[in-house]
């Protein structure tokens, strides 16, 4: 559990201005958030409960940073996180229930990050077991040989790596166990326990032998030991903990879901889903396979362009639980070169690390950035505006000859200037129907 403080808000943003350009409200308001559930852990007695999260809505257009924000939020502070559509509950088949199943994929990767971390911890004593058990099969074969090396001489030659592709048959824990479908309709999850797990208590350990290199097999012993080092128990508690505490759940498309009033049709159902989450972003406890959950300190974000209607379209109980407005704006060109080349992952850095996987430098002038920001924001105008995702299908455009050229171009050095910019682009740009293909 953490016990020194998370980061501050004024951190936070510091981390998202890695990876994001702009947006400062929405930032700050996500920091806020993040610090808050870590404050109200600090808060005694029944007031602790009494302090809910601050839910968020983002309103903002397509392309401009909703879901990366909230997606990078996450990666940052190593929170679980789901993402969703809110309108994939409106579909056909959709049942009630289906919506806790957020829920549960937060608890599965709660369960994925505690154990990869536990695991991590015992690394270093899994991979001594693991080398004890390569040995032990290592061992005889010697003998057969006629090296009759002792075990710490074998040792040592086995960390030079001089076994790593020697074949061994080695006996390993079967993983699937069977899985058995008794309740039908009502999925083993929905109970209290962990079927499987009772199950295979009550059967013998099952193994099966298999043929590998000792490489495959230190891979494989190093995954049973550890597993075998971690306490399952004490893993779920602090993964329960964690998609408690610390969890987000990222519903796209809110907007989607807002009814506009008539009391048939399609209305609805999307009331009907507003009404589902209701009690979910209150909270509730939903049962996993891991035991129960609870999920009314879960920090719900919610996202939305909402063009032809507003967040007060929602019924009135589910807005009281989405407390923080925060709008996002369109980008301007400038923001367009910024992300261009800023961001930790941004789309220049992404092109040069192709382009140097074939051995190739990629450089792009100033004035080639500006004028691909440009032409990006031009073909918003033009055609459909799809905010910052435009600058990938420009920049795939302007290098896509490169990219089927390499690695056969004579020349080692690209040099991307605005030349070259305009006589790629130009063409394309004049020619409507083209742009819409292309770009
Ligand atoms: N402000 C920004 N700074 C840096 N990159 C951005 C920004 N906005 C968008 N991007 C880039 O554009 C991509 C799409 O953005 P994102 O997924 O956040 O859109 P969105 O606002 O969630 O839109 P939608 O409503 O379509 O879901 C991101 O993966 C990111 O690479
Ligand atoms: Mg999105």
């Amino acid at each position: 559990m953490d016990k020194k403080g998370p980061m501050t808000p004024r951190e936070l943003v510091a981390h998202l201005d890695h990876y994001i350009i702009g947006q400062d409200d929405a930032k700050k308001a996500v920091a806020i958030a993040v610090r808050n559930r870590w404050r109200r852990q600090q808060v005694s007695g029944d007031m602790q409960e009494e302090i809910y999260p601050n839910n968020i809505i983002m309103i903002g257009p397509t392309g401009v940073g909703k879901t990366e924000i909230a997606r990078r939020l996450s990666l940052i502070v190593d929170a679980p996180f789901v993402k969703m559509e809110a309108t994939r509950f409106t579909e056909v088949g959709y049942v009630g229930r289906d919506v806790e199943s957020m829920v549960r994929n937060l608890m599965d990767g709660a369960v994925n990050m505690v154990q990869n971390q536990k695991r991590a911890e015992v690394s270093e004593k899994a991979e001594e077991l693991a080398e004890n058990r390569i040995l032990d099969h290592l061992l005889p074969l010697s003998d057969v040989e006629g090296m009759s090396d002792s075990r710490e001489k074998l040792r040592e030659r086995l960390r030079e790596g001089l076994f790593e592709e020697r074949k061994i048959e080695i006996n390993l824990k079967k993983k699937d166990r069977p899985f058995i479908e008794i309740l039908g309709a009502i999925g083993p999850e929905e109970l209290n326990i962990d079927l499987q797990d009772t199950l295979s208590n009550l059967m013998p350990p099952s193994t099966k032998k298999k043929f590998v290199t000792v490489r495959e097999a230190r891979e494989l012993f190093i995954k049973e030991e550890s597993d075998r080092l971690i306490d399952r128990d004490e893993l779920i508690q602090e993964a329960k903990w964690k998609t408690e505490n610390t969890g987000i759940i990222f519903l796209d498309e809110i907007d989607k879901i807002v009814s506009e009033g008539s009391r048939s049709g399609p209305d609805v159902s999307r009331q009907g889903v507003q009404r589902d989450l209701l009690p979910l972003v209150e909270g509730t406890t939903v049962n996993t396979k891991y035991g129960p959950v609870n999920s009314e300190h879960i920090l719900f974000i919610s996202a939305g362009a909402f063009s032809s209607s507003s967040p007060s379209d929602l019924i009135p109980e589910l807005q009281g639980r989405f407390p923080i407005r925060v709008e996002f704006s369109d980008l301007t060109r400038e923001d367009f070169r910024r992300i261009l080349v800023e961001p930790e992952n941004s789309l220049v850095k992404q092109y040069k690390a192709l382009f140097d996987s074939e051995g190739y430098q990629l450089e792009f002038t100033e004035d080639a950035l500006t004028i691909i920001a440009d032409y990006s924001k031009k073909v918003n105008e033009m055609s459909e505006n799809i905010g910052a995702r435009r600058l990938q299908t420009v920049m795939n455009a302007l290098l896509e000859d490169y990219l089927f050229e390499m690695p056969d171009l004579s020349m080692t050095s690209i040099k991307i200037n605005e030349g070259y910019v305009r006589e790629k682009l130009d063409r394309i740009i004049q020619d409507e129907e083209l742009t819409r293909y292309i770009l």
